[in-house]
């Protein structure tokens, strides 16, 4: 389906590598993933550790620019902490040894607190790790304050699962409003050890962090600008050209469902365009 392989890479390594080359080939780095989450067995989340050892190993042999990224709930958080804690640390090892950097994604908020609790374990051991804040949660201001005590890699993106108006801001106003209030703290803390990576594709909210950065005197390496395979590239290349580091999120894997959905749900063109071609057929 069109659609689907304008998102997501295909179900191999190899499609996630020959991905990853050209985006290498524009200036930009990548990130890959290995689609998967709510695993509810520990031999799966063991699998899908596997396949992510695998993964790193190709991005040593074919000498791609690629971190990589993984879920909580892919690694067995639904199954136990242990498990996951296990799974991410063989993981976070192997991925240090091969200079390989390690991004949690961060999922619906009923595994927030479970996930900054993994991440900050893993961290203590490996600091070549960094986890995904989410705009649109209110929690996110306190969270990003106490992590940012210790060195921290923040990914900074609006949040893709909906959540309840309890928890959350639900307006674009609002999760905007919130966003450059956290890139104005992110960028602040540079200089203590913040490390952030802005990932949206929003034209507005891209001009707000230039401007943010320029005018706070930030080096283009303290920073850096991510965005999703199929998603508003030619933004990032431009980027890439004005010496922005900048990394493209590449995912694949046969478990596409559920990213494919938060994709369509995030524009409803995608929607449209996605009916238009299922009467077509
Ligand atoms: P917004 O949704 O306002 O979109 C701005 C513009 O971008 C749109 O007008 C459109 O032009 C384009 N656009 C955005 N989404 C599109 C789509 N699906 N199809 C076509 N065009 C689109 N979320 C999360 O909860 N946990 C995570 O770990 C991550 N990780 C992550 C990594 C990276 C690198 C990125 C870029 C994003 C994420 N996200 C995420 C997803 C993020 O939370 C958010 O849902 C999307 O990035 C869309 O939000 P924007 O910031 O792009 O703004």
């Amino acid at each position: 389906m069109i659609l689907v392989s304008r998102f997501i890479a295909g179900t191999r390594i190899s499609d996630a590598i020959a991905a990853a080359r050209k985006v290498n080939a524009r200036g930009m780095n990548a990130i890959i993933d290995y689609l998967g989450e709510d695993v509810t067995s520990a031999d799966a989340a063991h699998a899908a550790a596997e396949e992510y050892l695998r993964l790193i190993q190709c991005i040593e042999n074919e000498q791609v620019r690629a971190a990589i990224s993984l879920k909580a709930s892919q690694m067995g958080l639904l199954i136990s902490r242990d498990v996951c804690i296990d799974n991410i640390a063989r993981i976070a090892e192997r991925a240090e040894h091969a200079g390989i950097f390690v991004w949690f994604d961060m999922e619906g908020s009923a595994l927030t607190r479970k996930t900054i609790e993994v991440f900050e374990e893993i961290r203590e051991r490996r600091p070549s790790v960094g986890l995904c804040l989410q705009a649109s949660l209110v929690r996110t201001g306190g969270d990003f304050d106490q992590l940012a005590k210790n060195p921290f890699h923040l990914r900074l993106c609006k949040g893709a699962y909906k959540e309840s108006p309890s928890i959350a801001y639900t307006t674009k106003n609002a999760v905007d409003g919130n966003y450059k209030m956290l890139v104005q703290k992110a960028l602040e803390q540079t200089t203590r050890g913040v490390y952030p990576a802005f990932a949206t594709h929003d034209d507005a909210l891209l001009d707000f962090i230039v401007t943010q950065a320029s005018d706070k005197k930030i080096a283009k390496s303290g920073y850096e600008f991510q965005m999703l395979y199929g998603i508003h590239n030619d933004r990032l290349v431009a980027l890439a050209g004005n010496d922005h580091k900048t990394s493209v999120y590449i995912p694949y894997g046969s478990h596409w469902f559920p990213y494919f959905m938060r994709r369509l749900r995030e524009r409803k063109e995608n929607v449209y365009f996605l009916l238009r071609n299922l009467f077509r057929n």
